[in-house]
């Protein structure tokens, strides 16, 4: 039964809503299922790995979502801003250690007005690098100032497509407009990356079963999904977290359903299990996110507790990575990573 699934995933990337629930419910799906997506990682995407320096450069957010860190109402945690020229010295050190792109992400800081980025934006792309935005909802004019100024990608999860779910984890905002920001990203011309969050309280199979059909649906550029990971400092700091089995078991049948997507490795899985962003790479990933933010403000970019590298310097977690990747037959790949070939020359 799974075997026959399994094989029209890797031969036609095409499964149903009970059918990917079905899988994902699998244990005994787990290995088969990495197995065939590591054979067709390899065949659409190969055996480089995209490495994407991550810049945290804002911890003020104005959202309350109730699982993260950076909500308005934890006064736990110490925030921070780094200033633009900070923000142009880590760039210019991920190039050193040769990155070709660049994430930069923050809370929903209003600080950061087109007319305030702009600028960093600009001199970050002179460098020639490639840049990624992960800054949350803004209006289709701001994402065409970004856009203008220098920034070709951009991430928004959804987080669930479970719209019910969706407006109760993350009070006071619509599913429906970010779904429509997702719409304006991609009218803009921009590569889009979304995702969403494996074990929220309350998640079905199903709903995670419609989460990769909505991928699909909209054609994703890039899809990170990591496990829920309780925050003390957060009214779900009582829940249990994502399972990693079934976080794996999602990148698999991610990678088997959308073939070309760039789907990373996502920090997350390493914090809940070490060895899982290995374990991902092996199972449908063909993308790592170190970080590249220095010394405290690592720690203080609390989404969620015990994250994994943070006293790590962004030196070795390059030199560790570089030998992770060639123990599995793995390299570090030299181009931008774009998803579509040709869509920008750089
Ligand atoms: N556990 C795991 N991931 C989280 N995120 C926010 N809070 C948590 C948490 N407690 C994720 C969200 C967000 C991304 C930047 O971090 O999916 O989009």
């Amino acid at each position: 039964m799974h075997e026959r699934l399994i094989e029209k995933a890797e031969n036609e990337h095409r499964l149903d809503e009970v059918e990917l629930a079905l899988l994902l419910s699998s244990s005994a799906a787990e290995e088969p299922l990495a197995a065939a997506a590591d054979r067709v990682r390899k065949k659409h995407v190969g055996d480089g790995v995209h490495l994407r320096g991550l810049i945290e450069f804002s911890n003020i957010c104005r959202r309350s979502c109730l699982y993260c860190g950076l909500r308005r109402e934890n006064e736990k945690i110490e925030r921070f801003r780094l200033p633009p020229g900070e923000i142009v010295r880590l760039a210019r050190n991920a190039k050193g250690h040769g990155y070709r792109t660049v994430v930069l992400q923050g809370g929903e800081d209003g600080f950061w007005s087109a007319a305030a980025l702009a600028p960093v934006l600009r001199e970050i792309r002179a460098m020639g690098l490639v840049i990624t935005l992960s800054i949350g909802e803004r209006s289709e004019e701001e994402y065409r100032a970004f856009k203008e100024a220098g920034a070709s990608r951009f991430l928004l999860r959804i987080e669930t497509t479970d719209r019910a779910l969706y407006e109760r984890l993350d009070p006071h905002m619509s599913w429906e407009a970010r779904r429509m920001c997702l719409a304006s990203l991609r009218r803009l011309g921009y590569e889009v990356g979304t995702g969403s969050l494996v074990g929220l309280p309350g998640q079905s199979v199903e709903s995670l079963a419609r989460d990769i059909l909505f991928f699909q649906e909209i054609d994703a550029d890039m899809v990170g999904i990591g496990p829920f990971i309780p925050n003390g400092d957060t009214p779900l700091g009582e829940e249990a977290a994502g399972d990693i089995h079934l976080t794996r078991r999602m990148v698999s049948l991610l990678r088997l359903l959308l073939p070309e997507a760039n789907i990373p490795a996502t920090t997350a899985m390493e914090t809940l299990a070490s060895g899982a962003r290995v374990l991902a790479l092996r199972s449908g990933a063909n993308v790592v996110m170190p970080n590249v933010t220095e010394g405290d403000f690592r720690r203080r970019y609390a989404l969620y507790p015990g994250k994994a590298h943070v006293r790590d310097t962004p030196e070795q977690c390059r030199a560790d990575l570089t030998a992770q990747l060639s123990q599995i037959g793995r390299f570090v790949a030299e181009d931008a990573g774009f998803r579509r070939q040709g869509s920008m020359n750089t």
